[in-house]
C-alpha cells in the first residue's frame, strides 16, 4: 500500500542523514514554523531545490519527506507587481517532477504545469514576469500522476505577490511577526506514527484525508502574536480536505482577500469554508489580549488547528474601509460560453474490481466523461476574451462529491451558483471555486498559451491524478 512512496523516498541518499524538525518534548506545543522568505529581484536568479528529507511529526518519530530547499515545505517567495523574476528550479528528487505557480498570470510557457517536466537531476529555469494586483499565491509540484503523492511528501510553498496599492493601506505587513503564512494540510499516520500515503478505492474516490491537522508542517503549533490586528495568509494545501474555519471563541474576523487579490472592501465573518487550492487573507484583532484557537469544523467535530498567544502592549489599530478598486468584467462582454462536467469515475483500478460502470468498464475521472490526455486540446481560447463557463459536476456512483475546481493563467468571478445570484462568500477573483452546486464563472484570458497549454482541473490532488483535468490554448 504504501510501497509507492517508500520507494520515492527511500531510494534517496538524503533521507537517513537528515536533521530532523519537530517539537522536542512531547509535551510542549511547538511553536508555528515561519518559512525563510526570500524576496525575488529582477537580475538576481533564486534557486529552488526540490528534494527529499526527514520530518519528526511526532517526537522521535521520523518519516521521509519532501520540501524545496529544505525537508519539508519550501521557502516563502516574494515579488514585486511589475517585476521579472528567474527561478532556477533544481530537481534532486528521484522521479520527475514540474513546479506550478500556483494564481500567477504568466504565459503558459513558463506555468509549470505537466508539460514543463524536470527530469530527475535536472534544473528548469523559469523567467515569470509578474504583472498583477498583490495576491498570496502558492507553488507546487504538477507532473500528471504523481501532483498528490509529491505534494502530500512535503513539496509546496507561498509565493507572496505585493504592489504599491497594498502597501499604500498600512495592512500589517511585517512577515512571520504580524504577517502569517499559514499552510493548512492534513495528513495520515500509521500507528507508529510514520507519514503515509494511502492508496486504494477511498483514495481515489474521496481524495487523501487525514485525521492530523497540520499548520506550516507540524500539529498544533502556537504562534505569538502582537496584541493587535494580524493579517493571517491561509493557504489550503491539503490534497482533498475542504477546510471549515472559525475561531474556538466565535471572534469575529475581517476577510480582506481571495486567491486574486485584495476584496474592494473587508468583509466581516466568524467562519470562512476554504477549498483545496484556495487561499483567503483576513485580519484578526487581537487587542484584547485573549489567546485565542484557530479551529477547523467538521462532522467529526471540531479541530484546533493553531493557537495564538498575543503578547505586548495592546494596540487596537483600524481596518481599512477601502482596499481596492479593480474592475469587474461585464457579463456581456462575454464572447462565449463553454459548459464543462466534472466526472467523477466508478473507482475501478488495476487489480480492483470496483463498481462497474454502464457498460460493465471501469470508468475513470475527468471532464466531460473523459480522462485527461496530454496530447488532447480540450478547449481553444482567444487571448484577450472574457467567456462565460459553466461548470457543473455529475454525481459518482456513490455520493455527490464537491470538486474544487481550478484554472491555470486567469482570474474569474462567480456570476451564479446553483442558477442564482452568488452568496457573499463567493466575491472576489479567484482562480479555484468549490463546485458543490453547478457555478457559472467569468473568465478573463489575458495570458498566452499557443503551444504549451494551461490546464484546467479538480484540485482534490488524487482526482486531479486520476484524470479531472483538461487543458485550453490561448492564442
Ligand atoms: Cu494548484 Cu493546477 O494547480
Ligand atoms: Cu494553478
Ligand atoms: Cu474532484
Amino acid at each position: 500500500m504504501l510501497s509507492t512512496r517508500r520507494h520515492f523516498l527511500q531510494t534517496a541518499s538524503f533521507a537517513s542523514l537528515a536533521a530532523v524538525a519537530g517539537p522536542s518534548r512531547a509535551q510542549e506545543r511547538p511553536s508555528l514554523s515561519i518559512p525563510p522568505l526570500v524576496d525575488l529581484r529582477p537580475g538576481a536568479p533564486v534557486t529552488l531545490t526540490a528534494r527529499v528529507g526527514e520530518t519528526e511529526f511526532f517526537p522521535g518519530k521520523a518519516s521521509p519527506t519532501a520540501g524545496y530547499n529544505r525537508h519539508l515545505l519550501g521557502p516563502t517567495l516574494r515579488v514585486r507587481s511589475g517585476e521579472e523574476v528567474t527561478l532556477n528550479v533544481r530537481n534532486e528528487l528521484p522521479e520527475m517532477t514540474t513546479v506550478h505557480w500556483h494564481g500567477l498570470l504568466i504565459p503558459a510557457a513558463v506555468d509549470g504545469g505537466p508539460h514543463n517536466e524536470i527530469p530527475a537531476g535536472g534544473t528548469w529555469k523559469a523567467v515569470l514576469p509578474v504583472q498583477q494586483s498583490a495576491s498570496t499565491c502558492w507553488y507546487h509540484p504538477h507532473p500528471h500522476g504523481r501532483t498528490g503523492l509529491q505534494v502530500y511528501g512535503g513539496l509546496a510553498g507561498m509565493l507572496i505577490v505585493t504592489d504599491r496599492e497594498e502597501q499604500a493601506l498600512g495592512l500589517p505587513s511585517r512577515y512571520g511577526a504580524d504577517d502569517l503564512p499559514l499552510i493548512l494540510q492534513d495528513r495520515v499516520f500509521d500507528r507508529e506514527q510514520h507519514l503515509v500515503y494511502p492508496r486504494g478505492h477511498m483514495a481515489l474516490m474521496h481524495g487523501v484525508q487525514g485525521s492530523v491537522m497540520l499548520v506550516n508542517g507540524a500539529r498544533e503549533p502556537r504562534a505569538g502574536v502582537p496584541a493587535g490586528l494580524v493579517r493571517l495568509r491561509l493557504l489550503n494545501g491539503a490534497n482533498a480536505r475542504v477546510y471549515d474555519l472559525a475561531f474556538e471563541d466565535g471572534r469575529n474576523f475581517h476577510w480582506i482577500a481571495t486567491d486574486g487579490g485584495l476584496l474592494r472592501e473587508p468583509v466581516p465573518l466568524q467562519r470562512m469554508l476554504l477549498a483545496p487550492g484556495q487561499r483567503a487573507e483576513i485580519l484578526v484583532d487581537f487587542s484584547d489580549a485573549r489567546s485565542a484557537v484557530l479551529v477547523n469544523r467538521s462532522t467529526a467535530g471540531q479541530q484546533s488547528l493553531l493557537h495564538f498567544a498575543p503578547a505586548g502592549e495592546p494596540r487596537p489599530q483600524p481596518v481599512p474601509a477601502r482596499l481596492a478598486s479593480w474592475q469587474s468584467p461585464t457579463r456581456e462582454a462575454a464572447a462565449q460560453r463553454r459548459r464543462l462536467t466534472m466526472t467523477l469515475g466508478n473507482g475501478a483500478m488495476d487489480g480492483m474490481p470496483g463498481m462497474q460502470g454502464m457498460h460493465g468498464m471501469p470508468m475513470p475521472h475527468g471532464f466531460d466523461g473523459r480522462p485527461f490526455d496530454m496530447a488532447r486540446i480540450d478547449q481553444r481560447v482567444k487571448l484577450g476574451a472574457v467567456e462565460i463557463w459553466e461548470v457543473s459536476s455529475l454525481p459518482g456512483m456513490m455520493m455527490d462529491q464537491p470538486h474544487p475546481f481550478h484554472m491555470h493563467g486567469v482570474h474569474f468571478e462567480v456570476l451564479q451558483r446553483d442558477g442564482r445570484a452568488p452568496g457573499p462568500l463567493d466575491i472576489g477573483r479567484r482562480d479555484t471555486v468549490l463546485v458543490d452546486a453547478p457555478v457559472e464563472l467569468l473568465v478573463r484570458f489575458t495570458q498566452p498559451a499557443p503551444t504549451v497549454p494551461f490546464m484546467y482541473h479538480c484540485h482534490i490532488l488524487e482526482h486531479e491524478d486520476a484524470g479531472m483535468m483538461g487543458q485550453f490554448t490561448v492564442t
